[in-house]
């Protein structure tokens, strides 16, 4: 079994310890992944949303896993992550906190739910954490969503935040692309500490250039979670569907393809389809009498 070492700090007992007496896990805390940080231990988060893949990717050493608003994607079937809607994400989020029992488990708070003012953002995130069960809620906006950071904080809910290449702000940016290059580092580092200051606990750093991305997180107390911003990050999160190869096509850059789950898939389904066809399938042992 690979080692763990924020299992080890939350106390969990490893399948390679003499003493194999069963011991309930303890839930990761915000409080861990920072002290993980101080520790130079690295740490990953995963997209999830639905029961399976949360108690999978928990049980697989997954340390946070995040409900993201890319479930507008990937869930729904939009091109972008900006139609889909708090009422459509809070069941998803449920279900992942409902079968997470380890994890810390991260809701973002889609496109229109928290821009308006620090109150809406307040709103939204309470929301989230009576309806859903969410331990934490991740918004996307340095500087200028500093004060919704600091009120959702003070509302006693802790908060990702989520800088450089932000999807929800893609027609502002001008589509994907990479933030942070040249003159533009300072602002990327300036939002970073913003949302510090606000009280963030983490923030994710997004198509960010890899040294840029390692400077940021030198600087920071609190720790950085990269989706293509390089190895010099303390975490890294990617969409559950692109590592695993379920999503077919073109993938970005940053994306590293772990398996190939739409082959695997396809493959079983095909096979079934054959079955039901040429009747192999049901067996007679399936029958009930
Ligand atoms: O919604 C999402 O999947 C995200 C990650 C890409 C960080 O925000």
């Amino acid at each position: 079994m690979p080692r763990n070492p924020l299992r080890e700090a939350c106390g969990r007992r490893q399948r390679h310890m003499p003493d194999s007496a069963p011991r309930p896990a303890r839930r990761v805390r915000t409080l861990d992944l920072q002290k993980a940080k101080r520790e130079g231990r690295r740490w990953a988060m995963l997209t999830s949303y639905d029961q399976y893949t949360a108690a999978l990717f928990e049980q697989s050493g997954v340390d946070a896993l995040l409900v993201g608003d890319s479930a507008s994607n990937n869930v729904y079937g939009h091109s972008t992550t900006l139609p889909v809607t708090v009422d459509e994400l809070i069941p998803l989020a449920r279900a992942v906190a409902t079968s997470a029992s380890r994890a810390l488990v991260v809701a973002d708070l889609p496109f229109g739910s928290y821009e308006v003012s620090a109150e809406q953002a307040v709103t939204t995130a309470i929301r989230f954490m009576k309806e859903a069960g969410v331990h934490a809620v991740k918004l996307e906006g340095g500087a200028r969503m500093a004060d919704r950071v600091k009120a959702v904080v003070d509302a006693g809910i802790p908060v990702m935040a989520h800088v450089g290449f932000t999807p929800q702000s893609e027609h502002a940016l001008g589509g994907y692309k990479v933030q942070g290059r040249g003159d533009a580092a300072q602002q990327l580092l300036d939002d970073a500490r913003a949302v510090t200051e606000a009280g963030a606990f983490a923030v994710v750093l997004e198509m960010v250039p890899a040294e840029i991305a390692a400077e940021v997180t030198r600087e920071l107390p609190i720790p950085t979670v990269g989706i293509g911003a390089g190895a010099g990050c303390d975490a890294q999160v990617l969409v559950w569907q692109d590592m695993a190869g379920l999503r077919t096509g073109p993938v970005p850059r940053f994306v590293k393809r772990y398996a190939d789950l739409n082959q695997v898939l396809g493959d079983a389904v095909r096979a079934y389809v054959d079955d039901v066809a040429s009747g192999a399938f049901p067996e007679s042992e399936r029958d009930f009498s």
